[in-house]
């Protein structure tokens, strides 16, 4: 499937918007009513973990699927299997330790669950609205006895996972939520938790015009602004090509330690 990503519109322009509005005139109410809900948690809410922990216990109060950005169960069984089958192209193993970082309600979660040995996925989320929802989806697919490990985070300063200890970190549909510090923080700390030879694969928004962000919930850098902040924390990174053949509306980072085959 080819992408139909738009890499160079600013979505926060007012002529974008203005556009926007004309050829969907029913979007409108309920993106006024999103940017006064996203306003309002916002002022509450200053620093950004906080105002997106309440835009998921909000989102997830109504749907845990479509708080994980899925409309209908298909879709969110179809993300799922996208992660996954992605992963097990890439070399997965059964014996393989894996962090997902914002494991959201298990939506790819389950299945690396079920495939992984018992007790190698980590999966931390900033929401325990989510994480909430997570065990409900571990308990419908019958996998207690695979305990998994579920933690709610603050921050991504990872301290409190072991050294050299994961073999995948996978990050999906998180950047395209984060401004540019959270992955800072992500960078300057996920090569002490990597195994050698471990990867940390990621998604973003991308654009190649200004860097952007909408109602403090999505967030567009271009490439080189994160494969440099990666180099910075002495991070090799490549873009993923073969992950835009999927079709998926994100695109794709792999970093690993320097020295190591990104
Ligand atoms: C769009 S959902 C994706 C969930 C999951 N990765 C998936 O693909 O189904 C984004 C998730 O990341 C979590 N999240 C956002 N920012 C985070 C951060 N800084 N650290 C950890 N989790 C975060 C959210 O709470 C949410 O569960």
């Amino acid at each position: 499937m080819a992408t139909r990503k738009n890499l160079t519109v600013n979505r926060e322009s007012l002529v974008h918007k203005l556009r926007y509005a004309a050829g969907r005139p029913h979007r409108i109410a309920p993106y006024l009513k999103r940017a006064a809900r996203d306003r309002w948690l916002a002022f509450k809410h200053p620093d950004h973990v906080s105002y997106y922990r309440a835009v998921m216990a909000s989102d997830t109060r109504r749907n845990p699927e479509a708080a994980v950005g899925s409309q209908t169960h298909e879709r969110w069984l179809a993300l799922g299997e996208m992660q996954f089958e992605y992963l097990l192209g890439h070399g997965l193993r059964p014996g393989a330790r894996m962090l997902d970082i914002g494991c959201g309600n298990l939506r790819a979660g389950w299945r690396f669950i079920e495939y992984l040995d018992a007790g190698h996925y980590y999966g931390i989320d900033i929401s325990p609205d989510i994480l909430i929802a997570a065990k409900q989806t571990l308990t419908e697919r019958g996998l207690q006895a695979k305990v998994p490990h579920l933690t709610l985070t603050r921050n991504l300063t990872l301290d409190f996972l072991p050294e050299a200890y994961f073999d995948v970190v996978h990050a999906h549909s998180v950047f395209s939520h984060s401004p540019i510090e959270v992955i800072e923080e992500c960078f300057a700390h996920v090569g002490r938790v990597l195994a050698p030879g471990g990867h940390f694969d990621f998604t973003f928004d991308r654009t190649t015009g200004t860097e952007h962000q909408v109602l403090r919930e999505d967030f567009y850098y271009r490439t080189q602004t994160l494969l440099d902040l990666a180099a910075r924390h002495g991070l090799a990174a490549r873009f993923m090509e073969d992950w835009e053949k999927l079709g998926h509306g994100q695109s794709k980072i792999r970093v690993s330690a320097v020295g190591a085959d990104a």
